[in-house]
């Protein structure tokens, strides 16, 4: 089967809002659905989806696509394997699709497998050994978890698993890949061996790691599998894939340290609990969490250890719009021996006198009431959601006794040395800049039977944007056929995310059609006739001066900000 007709079936079968809302909740806006981006954090929807086009385009980041490349980026899959993906959930057979597979994505597909074999050579083992099955019982994790968690169990030997693999047919290579044995002196040795293992999924339920537990004082406590084509540490959340209906129905996600308490709280009915590798939470996890929620509980045991873990914590949330509370512990308990002691409702009563994040900062952390203050404007300052922002700052004013109108000021002087605003700024006049341009592949794309007639009038190499001319290009290389579904194809990021934009917001009058071309085209010719007079002259056409203007604008805006 020829890849353009398998993707025409996939895109007839598949319908985008659909398939979509399993990423982001949708909601319908005028003729499109609108909801969150799940490619950049942001309060106020910008991300897009037509029904009528099976595109999408976030105005917030500038990401669009159609399914399949929302399927690459979101999922990290390369193009055969979101084809594959999607004419899985299509229903359509590909057995007859020849596909030219890199070796990056065929790795991919191999090691999730390869996991999940392991995971059940793990399983079996706990099955079968005492010794697994009292440890488990000692801590209080009942037959419902280890089911649900597909707890595990590793031999002492030094290598079962490899042999067993080898058994089943896996190269030695791919079982290395997987990171399920290091090299040793005699050859490959299993890298969990005497542990209680936790596989570990992503969101779409694939195993992608594991974690391991010794059963006894011995060091190290935990062992993760290492970083391989499917597992980045420090982006991945234990029990993501049983929390994601949990944190979509309570609007919120607990985080908590370790992996015995993400599967306690879940055992005691916090079906929306998570926890990182051992490593602080990183912008990468929140980017995750994001797609299921902006709201959330840390929950930290109240040592210093815990406290200033929880600081940390604190300053990226803000980075990423999150609405953070604490919950902190009594003193030497984690929520794992807290649970076990107290039961559930203590718990459930803790989380409902969470303290804010600003409360924190202020009581919890540093002795020094200004010093205290300071950091929390610091970090209010990094917010990009300036409601959450300002409502912060009251609470700040209130909490701290500091002026808010002095609050304020201090706040305006962080944020200016940042210089937040100005790539906003230097995208307006970019855009500003190639108006025409853009509006002659607008029209287009809006009606594809003109572009013959635009492509005749037209030369290419004296387009100003890089991306407008690659696309025309392409088209032209196509003997000017274009059809955006087939083009989304072959297009690169870039070329994406201007055409999926321009097709959800033309910018002209779609009634004025040829108005608008030959418009464009004047205006470009004027503009080029503008710049060869280099301003010599006069009376140059009003456009060729704010052409100039912004030229020069851009320009400074490149040069600086100077640090
Ligand atoms: N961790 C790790 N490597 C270690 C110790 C800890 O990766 N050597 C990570 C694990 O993810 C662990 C988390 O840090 O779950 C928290 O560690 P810790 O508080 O020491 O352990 P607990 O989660 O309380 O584990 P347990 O209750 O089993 O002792
Ligand atoms: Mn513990």
């Amino acid at each position: 089967m020829k890849s353009d007709r398998l993707l025409e079936e996939i895109k007839y079968k598949i319908d985008i809002v659909e398939f979509l809302s399993d990423y982001v909740q949708l909601k319908k806006s005028g003729q499109n659905y609108k909801g969150l981006c799940p490619f950049h954090s942001e309060k106020t929807p910008s991300f897009m989806v037509s029904q009528a086009k099976q595109i999408f385009h976030c105005f917030g980041c500038g990401v669009g696509g159609d399914v399949i490349s929302f399927l690459m980026k979101h999922e990290n899959l390369s193009f055969s394997e979101a084809i594959r993906y999607a004419a899985k959930k299509a229903g359509i057979k590909i057995t007859d699709f020849k596909f030219d597979k890199d070796d990056f994505s065929k790795n991919r597909e191999n090691i999730i497998q390869i996991n999940n074999e392991a995971m059940k050579f793990f399983i079996k083992n706990l099955s079968s050994s005492e010794a697994a099955k009292v440890y488990l019982k000692n801590r209080d994790i009942n037959e419902e978890s280890i089911d649900k968690f597909c707890v595990g169990y590793a031999t002492n030997e030094r290598d079962a698993l490899l042999k067993y693999m080898k058994k089943i047919g896996y190269a030695d290579s791919l079982i290395k890949d997987a990171g399920l044995v290091v090299s040793a002196e005699r050859g490959y040795r299993d890298i969990f061996r005497g542990r209680i293992i936790f596989p570990i999924f992503n969101l779409q339920n694939d195993v992608i790691a594991f974690g391991g537990r010794v059963m006894d004082n011995s060091m190290p406590k935990y062992l993760n599998s290492p970083e391989t084509g499917v597992f980045k540490k420090g982006e991945t959340l234990f029990a993501i894939n049983l929390s994601k209906e949990g944190i979509r129905k309570k609007a919120y996600a607990i985080i908590v340290e370790g992996y015995l308490d993400a599967i306690m709280c879940h055992q005691y009915g916090f079906n929306n609990t998570v926890a990182p590798l051992g490593t602080a939470l990183t912008l990468r996890h929140l980017h995750r969490l994001r797609l299921l929620t902006n709201k959330i509980v840390l929950v930290f045991d109240s040592d210093e250890a815990g406290i200033s873990a929880a600081r940390r914590s604190l300053s990226i949330l803000c980075e990423s719009d999150f609405r953070a509370r604490v919950l902190l512990l009594p003193e030497g308990e984690d929520p794992d021996s807290f649970l076990r002691k107290n039961g559930s409702q203590p718990f459930k009563k803790m989380l409902s006198h969470t303290i804010s994040m600003i409360e924190f900062l202020l009581d919890k952390s540093k002795e020094d009431r200004i010093d205290n203050a300071r950091e929390a404007l610091g970090m209010i300052a990094t917010m990009k959601d300036l409601i959450i922002a300002d409502e912060m700052l009251r609470e700040l004013a209130d909490r701290s006794r500091i002026n808010e109108s002095v609050l304020r000021s201090e706040l305006k002087k962080i944020r200016g040395k940042a210089g937040l605003y100005n790539v906003e700024r230097m995208k307006q006049v970019e855009t500003a800049l190639n108006r025409e341009e853009d509006l002659l592949l607008s029209a287009i794309i809006a009606f594809p039977e003109k572009v013959n007639d635009v492509l005749s009038k037209l030369t290419i190499e004296e387009l100003k944007d890089e991306t407008i001319r690659s696309i025309f290009k392409k088209i032209k290389i196509h003997s000017g056929h274009f059809s955006m579904n087939s083009f989304l194809g072959t297009a690169d990021e870039k070329e994406r995310a201007l055409i999926t934009k321009l097709s959800l917001e033309p910018g002209f009058d779609l009634e004025l059609v040829d108005k608008n071309i030959d418009d464009c085209l004047q205006t470009l010719a004027q503009k080029k006739f503008g710049e060869r007079k280099k301003l010599a002259d006069t009376k140059e056409p009003d456009d060729a001066v704010l052409h100039n203007l912004l030229l020069k604008e851009k320009r400074k805006l490149i040069k600086g900000p100077q640090p």
